[in-house]
């Protein structure tokens, strides 16, 4: 008989139940007494360097003696995102479903290639739902990726591939056509530089449009440059906006961006993957109804939908496009689109980079149906209630500053006692100083940013536990901890 350590043994039924159990004990334990451990814990120097440094396993173990050094060495040091005090980056608690859908989809382990088995239709309707929540048109595509990178990285690659005037997949961009150039708020996320750098137009051919004090997109600035490039006979190709920038929530003016596309034949892109979501809650549904408008979108269900990494998803209006961009498959080998026999519907690998894809869909699928959209709109609303009242407060408070208008669930912000004047080396060294101590300190966990040149403490809510409390208690914290490092200095 095989050692139980070995990949060649059988395992019975009642053995898996056995370790199943085990790990779901785990699960348990790990995200019922979260909330009540630090937010953050620094991972001991002696086990980093055993991680770092050890080699690779040669005799096996037996999986319990695995899960023991999980238990002991990986469970207590988590990222910190599930604390209801932890308002870093954009990074969400994993809905519990979706928890254990991970497990589900890893059982059955399909390749979401294509194909006529349940993990591909599971992933059509989850993108049928995604078509109606986006207001997009039953001819669009859209795709589960890893998250708000690939989803702008793939939406991009389609604007190039229709926008280039050439045919890109053969000539490349080095076609000796003109110049292509994109056009991206100030504000945009790095991964928009990233894809275009990836899809060789170069960074040099971005046009950064200025932001206003709101932090959106210039329209008439983003006219003009369009106009210049035009003028000097380059091919304007796409203009990438934000639903929701990274660092203050801001929402670029979709409607007015889409009419300048339009107008100027240029593919209109929108990076959503924070906030596009948002488009469920009432108080910014309006707002981000021009989403329908986009001929591309990128929302992550890792993030505001709380569906655990990676999670996140592409939508193309010109599905036929999507595929044109990435089908390798000669036409005379296409599936019909039919559900009978083994092709199954379209194959997801010709609308994407990869072939071998995950079943990714079934934790989307399993939160949306356990959540219903309703429960996501009170679930946004509520996050972006209580940003608006840590800016309530921070307006309150004589020594803090809201540092950019409250946006989203996005709240920006800097403790700036009247003793330090508008020293800004001063009020810089001071809020870094503060940001450190916060995330060290173990009781909240801030992330920060620099906005008009001056460093601030960011707040993100993307987490249903989160209370007003624990709110009252950050600005107490940060209050408390500038006063002393004030009289520290
Ligand atoms: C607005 C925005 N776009 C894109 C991204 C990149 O997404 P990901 O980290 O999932 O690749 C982020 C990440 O926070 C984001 O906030």
């Amino acid at each position: 008989m095989e050692p139980e350590a070995s990949p060649r043994r059988t395992w019975s039924r009642e053995e898996i139940q056995r370790l199943g159990y085990r790990v779901v004990d785990l699960i348990a334990e790990h995200l019922s007494t979260m909330p009540h451990q630090p937010v953050f814990r620094s991972f001991p120097p002696d086990l980093a360097r055993n991680f770092l440094t050890g080699s690779a396993p040669v005799a096996g173990e037996e999986a319990t003696s695995v899960l023991e050094q999980f238990e002991a060495q990986v469970a207590p040091f988590p990222f910190g995102n599930g604390h209801p005090r932890f308002w870093g980056w954009v990074n969400s608690p994993p809905t519990v479903i979706g928890v254990l859908a991970e497990a589900l989809a890893a059982a059955m382990n399909p390749s979401c290639a294509g194909g006529n088995h349940a993990a591909i239709y599971v992933e059509h309707q989850v993108l049928n739902w995604f078509r109606q929540v986006l207001g997009f048109p039953p001819e669009s595509m859209g795709l589960l990726v890893s998250g708000g990178s690939m989803a702008n990285l793939i939406a991009l690659a389609v604007a190039r591939h229709v926008k280039a005037g050439v045919d890109v997949r053969a000539a490349g961009v080095q076609g000796g056509g003109p110049r292509l150039v994109l056009y991206v708020g100030e504000e945009g996320h790095s991964c928009l530089r990233k894809a275009v750098e990836l899809l060789g137009i170069g960074s040099d051919n971005i046009r950064t449009i200025p932001a206003d004090r709101r932090f959106r997109m210039r329209v008439p600035e983003l006219e003009a440059a369009i106009r210049r490039d035009l003028q000097a006979g380059h091919r304007p190709l796409a203009v990438a906006a934000s639903a929701g920038t990274v660092n203050t929530g801001a929402i670029d003016p979709l409607a007015e961006i889409a009419a300048v596309c339009r107008h100027y034949g240029l593919w209109f892109h929108v990076d959503g993957s924070y906030g596009a979501a948002a488009v469920l809650a009432e108080s910014y549904r309006a707002e981000l109804e021009p989403l329908g408008l986009a001929d591309s979108v990128a929302l992550d269900p890792h993030k505001w939908l709380y569906v655990p990494v990676e999670a996140g998803l592409t939508m193309i209006r010109d599905g036929a496009a999507m595929r044109d961009t990435f089908s390798l498959v000669p036409s005379y080998l296409r599936t019909d689109g039919s559900s009978t026999g083994v092709g199954g519907p379209t194959w997801f690998s010709e609308f994407g980079v990869q072939q071998t894809r995950g079943f990714r869909a079934l934790k989307v699928w399993m939160a949306l149906k356990h959540h219903g959209l309703e429960g996501y709109a009170r679930s946004i609303e509520e996050d972006v209630t209580l940003a608006r009242h840590l800016a309530d407060r921070v307006e309150a408070a004589p020594d803090l500053e809201l540092a950019a208008p409250q946006s989203l669930s996005i709240v920006c912000f800097r403790y700036a006692p009247a003793s330090l004047g508008d020293d800004a080396d001063r009020l810089a060294a001071l809020n870094r100083s503060l940001l450190e101590e916060v995330q060290l300190g173990g009781q909240a966990f801030l992330s920060s940013t620099v906005l008009n040149g001056h460093f601030v403490l960011r707040a993100c809510f993307v987490n249903p536990r989160t209370s007003r409390e624990d709110v009252d208690f950050l600005v107490d914290l940060v209050r408390a901890t500038g006063a002393r490092l004030v009289r520290e200095i």
